[in-house]
């Protein structure tokens, strides 16, 4: 409402911000965990005396600091440039609240980056003692980095005593700020041993190579362990409304949930069967534990990023930058009044439809495309009339808790129904009058959002009248997810006559 919107309708730009953050928290985990990997596995080559272990370790630390310092320095500034570009809103209010804590963050990011050319520079041309000293300023510097973007990340998540203090500390050490050090700590530990794993199955055998594969699946099977209680930890300390999303309420993310859980135990199996017998570390088994430990730190992002719906950052802002606490206004006003990136101020006849875009474009568009392959409306919103839209709308927030209230009166929910219904799915766009409401209409309007006519020869099959008509009067009471019905005496019946010729009667 206060920014404009990077508007690509057919991709989204959750999609984009998704495409790059899933390779970044990926490298920048890697970073992390390699840092303490390294140290490992040098200290194990002098324990052992053995120079093939001490080459294998820098030839992992030439790959780790290509890594790093490229691949996730460019991807590092690129998420930060997606996310501003899709999300101005909620980016300018996070540095106005933590700008300390970035700049912080920078300034370890740049040890991070001497010490880690130190380190590769001096392997072997150091005396021990000193050159493991370097490794742990590494690691300690990338883990500092972690350590900071998680307050920012996890504040978006559980603001926690923020909302009533707004003070940068009560932020900062948030409600899952813990958990969430721990859990990404153990992660990217899973994330070195997983490489370690998977480049080792390239070398020809020997006694070193054997020891380190051996070694790098015991990082793999011991943090996937140790993850387990930090991400109950994690679950326990969200808000109600994100838990139950994660437990049951949003079938998309309990898709994602149950990836999470198969992954690891893959990954944990194969990591235990290659402990047992490290010549089992081909290549096709480390490259499936890869892929698990890839889907298992995407599919955490992910989660993370939808159990904050609807909002991008909890009980502040939703995820269509508008603020939670301007809403009684826009509600009252008008959002078009008050938005400052539309062209239509007032809804007339003509420019209605546009008035529509203009809002589903500000409201609805950072989570929906336009017929894109993620969430698209034309999909989502195919059954459903002008006037059940419009109604749909109106208690959106009610009906589905993942999606924001509505900001705007009832003329921009008609607006946005009629581009909707009108311009993206070619349907008419008529004012039904209440009293010439049949059966379908009524259907049509208060149930076609979440069911199809036909599911209900199914469901009420063998149903009588009495039974449907009550049932009318405490649908909320049926099932949990369902809104009460609240059509008058009439209607109901109308609706019932309707719903029992859909059952095909009694048999
Ligand atoms: C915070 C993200 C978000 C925003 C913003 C959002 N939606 Fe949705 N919406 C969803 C998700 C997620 C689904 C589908 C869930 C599924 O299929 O499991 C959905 C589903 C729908 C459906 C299908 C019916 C249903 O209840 O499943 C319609 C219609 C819809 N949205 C309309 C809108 C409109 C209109 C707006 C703008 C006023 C909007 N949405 C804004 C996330 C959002
Ligand atoms: C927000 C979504 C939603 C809306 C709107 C909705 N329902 Fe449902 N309804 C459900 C869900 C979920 C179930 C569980 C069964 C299923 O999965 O279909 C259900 C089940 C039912 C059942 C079977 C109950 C039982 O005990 O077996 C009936 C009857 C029913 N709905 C009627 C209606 C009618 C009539 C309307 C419109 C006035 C309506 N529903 C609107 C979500 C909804």
């Amino acid at each position: 409402m206060n920014y404009p919107v990077w508007f690509l309708p057919a991709i989204g730009g959750g999609t984009l911000i998704a495409f790059i953050a899933i390779v970044h928290v990926f490298v920048s985990h890697f970073a992390v965990g390699g840092g303490a990997y390294l140290i490992a596995l040098e200290k194990k080559a002098y324990k052992e005396e053995s120079e093939e272990m001490l080459s294998i370790t820098k030839r992992f630390a030439k790959f780790f600091i290509l890594l790093t310092m490229v691949f996730g320095s460019i991807t590092g500034v690129g998420i930060w440039f997606i996310t501003a570009l899709v999300n101005p809103g909620g980016i300018s209010f996070l540095i106005h609240n933590f700008v300390f804590g970035w700049a912080a963050e920078w300034v370890f990011f740049v040890l991070e980056i001497i010490a880690a050319f130190v380190y590769y520079y001096t392997f072997g041309k150091m005396d021990r003692k000193t050159h493991l000293k370097i490794g742990w300023i590494y690691f300690i510097s990338a883990w500092m980095s972690l350590f900071l973007i998680t307050g920012i990340i996890d504040f978006m998540l559980t603001p926690g005593k923020w909302l009533q203090h707004h003070s940068f500390w009560l932020g900062f050490f948030n409600p899952s700020f813990f958990p969430s050090v721990f859990f990404r700590t153990f992660m990217s530990f899973l994330m070195a041993g997983v490489f370690g794993l998977f480049v080792l199955s390239f070398y020809k055998n020997s006694e070193a190579k054997e020891k380190f594969v051996k070694y790098s699946s015991l990082w793999v099977i011991i943090s996937i362990v140790l993850m387990v209680p930090f991400a109950l930890w994690y679950v326990s300390v969200l808000p109600v409304e994100a838990k139950s999303l994660v437990m049951g309420k949003s079938p998309e993310i309990v898709r994602t949930t149950k990836v999470i859980i198969t992954s690891s135990i893959i990954a944990f199996v194969l990591g235990l069967i290659v402990y047992l017998k490290p010549s089992l570390n081909k290549a096709y088994i480390a490259a499936i534990i890869f892929l698990a430990g890839f889907f298992i730190i995407g599919s955490f992002e992910w989660t993370r990023e939808a159990a904050r719906r609807p909002y991008v950052i909890n009980k502040v802002m939703y995820s269509n930058m508008i603020f939670e606490k301007d809403l009684p206004k826009l509600q009252k006003e008008g959002f078009l009044k008050n938005a400052k990136w539309v062209s239509v101020r007032n809804i007339t006849e003509e420019n209605k439809r546009l008035a529509g875009k203009e809002i589903f474009i500000h409201q609805c568009y950072a989570c929906h495309t336009i017929g894109g392959f993620n969430n698209d409306i034309k999909e989502k919103a195919k059954s459903m009339s002008y006037t059940a839209l419009t109604k749909y709308i109106e208690k959106i927030h009610k009906v589905r808790y993942f999606m924001p209230p509505f900001a705007g009166n009832e003329e921009e929910a008609k607006a946005l129904a009629a581009f909707i219904a009108g311009d993206l799915l070619g349907k008419e766009i008529k004012e039904v009058e209440k009293a010439k409401l049949d059966g379908k209409t009524i259907f049509e309007d208060n149930c076609s959002s979440c069911h199809e006519p036909e599911e209900f020869e199914d469901l009420i099959s063998g149903w009588d009248k009495a039974k449907i008509r009550k049932a009318l009067d405490m649908l909320e009471k049926l099932n949990p997810e369902m809104p009460p019905y609240n059509g008058t005496p009439q209607e109901k019946d109308t609706l019932t006559e309707y719903l029992f010729k859909l059952s095909g009667g009694v048999k």
